[in-house]
């Protein structure tokens, strides 16, 4: 049996072929859109996301834990022996160093004026949050070591 055609199916569709490559330079022109997008946001996000930790190691030697509270290099350590308890000195808020007021015994933010208590816990002001505490070691001869993320 012959194979029978019929004569307008030979016939190319112009309107058919101008659709298919209008579809397929949309296609390609957003995908360059989307990768040149990419390449352009995602050094901007990386920054954003990208945080590099590093640890300073702070000690106290004895003769610096005078009084109730210390304060070395960003860090104000409270209590003394097993009960030593080391706060980072860093506003909650915006990162401003707070002072510590031995009147009213509380941690005061110079910048925005939040209100810690003696502990760290936040009293009041824009902070919203404690103090960060951070773990302290007490070694032999009274030394304590505090690491400090920065
Ligand atoms: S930085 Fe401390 S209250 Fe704003």
């Amino acid at each position: 049996m012959a194979n029978i055609q019929h004569p307008a199916s030979s016939i190319q569709h112009p309107e058919t072929d101008m659709e298919r490559r209008g579809f397929l330079k949309r296609g390609l022109l957003w995908l360059m859109y989307v990768s040149g997008a990419a390449v352009l946001a995602y050094p901007a996000f990386s920054f954003m996301g990208f945080r590099k930790i590093t640890k300073k190691r702070i000690v106290f030697q004895p003769d610096e834990l005078s009084g109730p509270v210390c304060f070395k290099e960003g860090v104000y350590l409270i209590g003394k022996g097993a009960d030593v308890k080391a706060l980072s000195a860093r506003c909650t808020h915006l990162g401003c160093i707070v002072n510590y007021d031995a009147v009213s015994r509380n941690f005061k933010c110079p910048c925005h004026g939040s209100i810690f208590g003696p502990s760290g816990r936040w009293i009041s002001g824009p902070a919203g949050k404690d103090l960060i505490s951070i773990p302290a070691k007490t070694g032999p001869g009274g030394v304590v070591e505090v690491e400090l993320e920065i």
